[in-house]
Parts: C-alpha cells; sequence; structure tokens
C-alpha cells in the first residue's frame, strides 16, 4: 500500500492517507446540492464507527457492496465542524477468500461493551438468585433464561447510549449496581420490586431491535417501540407463572411504561411510586453519564472544552491537558459523524 498506513478507526489522524478494513454499517446514496451523487456510509471495526463520503462514481458503486459487508477502503482524513469523517477514494468489497488470506476475523469489525459480558452475567443471576418473592424470582428467571442469547447481545439503543454489542447487557449491569447502592440509604423502599423494575425495564429492546453485527429496528419496534413491548412481555411472562398477584404485575407494568420519565419524552405513564420514580432516574443516569463521556472523548475541536455540538447543547470540559481523542489508541472512540467537505483526490495502489 505504498506509503500508506493500515489504521483502525480510532486510530485515524485529521488529514492523514490511510488504509484499512471495515464493516459497512449504513450505506445511503444522496445528492449534494449542486446535484451530485455520493454515497453517504458509516463504517465500523472494532476501535469504534465513523461516516465515509464517497463522491468518486457514486451511483455505481452503490451496487458493488452492501450494509453488512466487510470492505477494503483507500481514504483521507478530513475534518469538519467538530468531528472527523472519512473521504474515500477507493472502496472494494472484501470476500471470503481475502478476509482468511488478511486474517480479518468477525471480532476485528465488532464494537463490543469493554465489560465482561460473562462476568455482568454471573452478577445479575447473583442478585436474581437473592430475590426472595418467588413470583419476582420466578418471573426474572424465565426471562432472563429464555433470552440470554439477545440479553448478552443486544446494543443498548441504536445510536443514544451503549451503541455496541453487550451494551443492553451493561447499561442493565449499571442500573441494577445503582439501585442496590440506593437500596443502602432508602430503607422504606421496597427493594425487591425496585430490583425486578430495574431488570425489567428494557426487556422490551428484546423485540424492538435484531441483528448479529449490525443492528436494527424490527417492525414491531417501529410499530410498537421497547416501553409497550417491554409491558407486552411481561404480561405474557406473568401469565405462565400460577397465582401471580395483580397487583404486582400492575405495578411492573407501571414501572416499565413510566421509566422513560415524562409525556414530552415518549413515556406513556409518569412515575406514580417511588420505585417507579428511582427506576426512571437511574436510566437517566447511566444514559446521559454515557452521552457525557461520549461526546467528551469524540470531540475533536482544540483546547479544554468541546464545542456545543453535542446532546447537551453545551460546551463541556475536556481536562486541563485534554488528549486528542483520536490520538489515544485505547480510546473508545464511537458515532463520529459529520458532513461532506472535498480535498484533493489521489489515486492508490491498494485495490
Ligand atoms: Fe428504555
Ligand atoms: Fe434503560
Amino acid at each position: 500500500m505504498g506509503e500508506r498506513d493500515r489504521r483502525y478507526i480510532a486510530e485515524l489522524n485529521e488529514g492523514e492517507k490511510f488504509y484499512g478494513f471495515y464493516l459497512v454499517v449504513e450505506k445511503v446514496l444522496k445528492y449534494a446540492k449542486n446535484d451530485n451523487p455520493y454515497l453517504d456510509i458509516l463504517l465500523q471495526d472494532r476501535t469504534g464507527r465513523i461516516t465515509a463520503k464517497l463522491w468518486e462514481k457514486a451511483q455505481e458503486m452503490d451496487a458493488e457492496f452492501n450494509v453488512g459487508d466487510i470492505v477494503g477502503v483507500a481514504g483521507a482524513v478530513e475534518k469538519f465542524r467538530d468531528s472527523i469523517q472519512i473521504k474515500i477514494e477507493k472502496i472494494r468489497r472484501i470476500d471470503e477468500e481475502k478476509r482468511i488470506e488478511e486474517n480479518l476475523t468477525d471480532s476485528e469489525f465488532i464494537v463490543t461493551t469493554p465489560k465482561n459480558i460473562d462476568e455482568m452475567w454471573s452478577e445479575i443471576w447473583e442478585i436474581i438468585k437473592n430475590i426472595k418473592n418467588p413470583y419476582l424470582s420466578k418471573l426474572l428467571s424465565r426471562i432472563y433464561r429464555k433470552y440470554e442469547k439477545q440479553l448478552k447481545s443486544l446494543p443498548g439503543s441504536m445510536r443514544l447510549h451503549h451503541a455496541y454489542q453487550g451494551g443492553l447487557l451493561e447499561h442493565i449491569f449499571n442500573t441494577v449496581k445503582i439501585a442496590k447502592s440506593i437500596c443502602k440509604v432508602y430503607d422504606e423502599i421496597n427493594e425487591e420490586l425496585f430490583i425486578a423494575g430495574v431488570l425489567a425495564h428494557d426487556i422490551g429492546k428484546i423485540r424492538e431491535l435484531s441483528g448479529r453485527y449490525v443492528f436494527d429496528y424490527t417492525d414491531e419496534g417501529n410499530f410498537i417501540g421497547h416501553v409497550v413491548l417491554g409491558r407486552d412481555m411481561l404480561i405474557e411472562e406473568a401469565k405462565e407463572i400460577e397465582g401471580f398477584p395483580e397487583l404486582l404485575r400492575l405495578k411492573l407494568e407501571h414501572i416499565i411504561l413510566s421509566h422513560h420519565g415524562k409525556y414530552e419524552w415518549q413515556s406513556p405513564k409518569e412515575p406514580a411510586f417511588p420505585e417507579a420514580q428511582l427506576v426512571y432516574q437511574i436510566d437517566e443516569i447511566d444514559t446521559r453519564l454515557y452521552q457525557m463521556k461520549n461526546s467528551i472523548e469524540s470531540d475533536v475541536s482544540e483546547g479544554k472544552w468541546t464545542s456545543k455540538s453535542n446532546y447537551f447543547k453545551r460546551v463541556l470540559y475536556k481536562g486541563e491537558n485534554p488528549e486528542k481523542p483520536l490520538d489515544n489508541e485505547d480510546n473508545e472512540t464511537r458515532g463520529k459523524e459529520g458532513k461532506e467537505t472535498k480535498t484533493d483526490d489521489k489515486q492508490t495502489s491498494l485495490f
């Protein structure tokens, strides 16, 4: 590849030319203001995601590869607003033979939770096993046994938080740990109802999202959403447990239906008792903290403060000596996005 180096997404630096192998997560043919077609692509490898633009022969190239394919890319890293993106110079689908030749295993392309999935899983099971209420314990055991595969692999959400494999489990793990520590302070809380509510609040994601490497909303996810789907699943599972008390089921239904907190955030109910209020606020803590960390890490503007173009729409403090996140190989930079800019186009000999 001549003078170019192979790069993972988290290693990309503004201005450099590089080559690499990535998974295509999204691909859309769009038209610029001057009517020129281009491909707007989202690429992923085990270190993160980045937006890429292809201007050359965009219509023709649209048929050459699809979402879910592994591609070889030669390109340049450009800055746009406060993010970086790739300008693709060459792109080619990598077939099975070439994958073996280049030793490109699946783990090269999947972004996973930084936490250990099996350890989180066994800690959650420990918590379920310690629940004394037989109905709550049966209910959670049923759900966690039946959906183990999905609970271990799905992302926390498509874009907003923990948007990587195992992200849902990480989110459940974080929220249940926070819940456990809150119980030490407020002993008037019904701990078992609260913990069961936390463990069940996002089960609707099992039916809202699907996919193996590239996740997407299911039809029922788009039509109904995880809040109501979760309530449906809870009713179905509770029905299978003989004598499940109606009031207990209603309280759990309410926790699921109110966990987004406010009507303006598409919550069908607002929390009506302390355990429901706490589930909503814990969910908010874990989600917002992730978004803040991610906004700080993926910001590429100079100095100690981020720009305002982030979820919070305000400047965030990066520290006295902020390292440019993209210079740091260990950094988890995810969801970098930007818009198209143009630079000079050089041919490469990669393909
Ligand atoms: Fe949720
Ligand atoms: Fe949640």
